[in-house]
């Protein structure tokens, strides 16, 4: 791991190793596979951060799971929740599923409501969520996930899926933006 590492001018430095990640994706996949047992769950991935995630994730699970992915597309709305996401890609395949809904990060939770209601609109029979990441100091919807990899304060971060203008996702470890001294 580098010790420090650099886009778009700005510094990062290590924040959570690929070991350290590694292993707690192997428990949240013992708890999904013994919530899961006999019920053939559905992963949603949400690309594009939350492939590495998803992919680790999904072949720890040791029960029959099938996956699927979507895509948000961020355009600037009206509202003033700010940003608003456009699911790309959800078809009828979540019909009556046991959803996993798959996500790199819950900042504000904007992104998680707005597509929990969609995926409800698919007619999913119940609907989880699993993310890697979740700053609960920034939260500004009211949402619960399920599974949580760590709990970070507000800080930004990047690697392992999670990007800065699409760059360093494919980093192995996660690294936090430097504080300025
Ligand atoms: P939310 O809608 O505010 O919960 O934000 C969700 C999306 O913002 C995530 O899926 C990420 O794409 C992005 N995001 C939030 N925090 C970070 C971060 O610290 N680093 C990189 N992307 C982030
Ligand atoms: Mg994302």
């Amino acid at each position: 791991m580098k010790n420090e590492v650099e886009y778009n001018g700005l510094k990062f430095e290590p924040y959570i190793t690929k070991e350290k990640i590694s292993a707690r994706v192997a428990e949240l996949a013992e708890q999904i596979s013994k919530d899961y047992d006999g019920k053939d769950p559905l992963f949603l991935c949400v690309l594009t951060g939350a492939f590495p995630f998803a992919s680790d994730l999904f072949r720890a699970v040791d029960i029959d799971a099938e996956i699927s992915f979507i895509r948000l597309q961020s355009y600037q709305g009206m509202s003033s929740t700010g940003v608003v996401k456009q699911v790309l890609g959800l078809g009828e395949e979540i019909k009556g599923r046991h959803v996993v809904v798959v996500e790199d990060i819950i900042d504000t939770g904007h992104t998680m409501h707005n597509l929990l209601a969609t995926i409800k609109e698919g007619g999913a029979a119940d609907i989880k969520i699993a993310t890697l990441l979740f700053k609960p100091t920034a939260l500004r919807r009211p949402i619960k996930p399920d599974y949580v990899g760590f709990e970070i304060p507000t800080k930004f971060i990047i690697g392992y899926g999670l990007d800065i203008d699409g760059k360093a996702r494919n980093l192995q470890d996660i690294y936090v933006l430097k504080e300025e001294v």
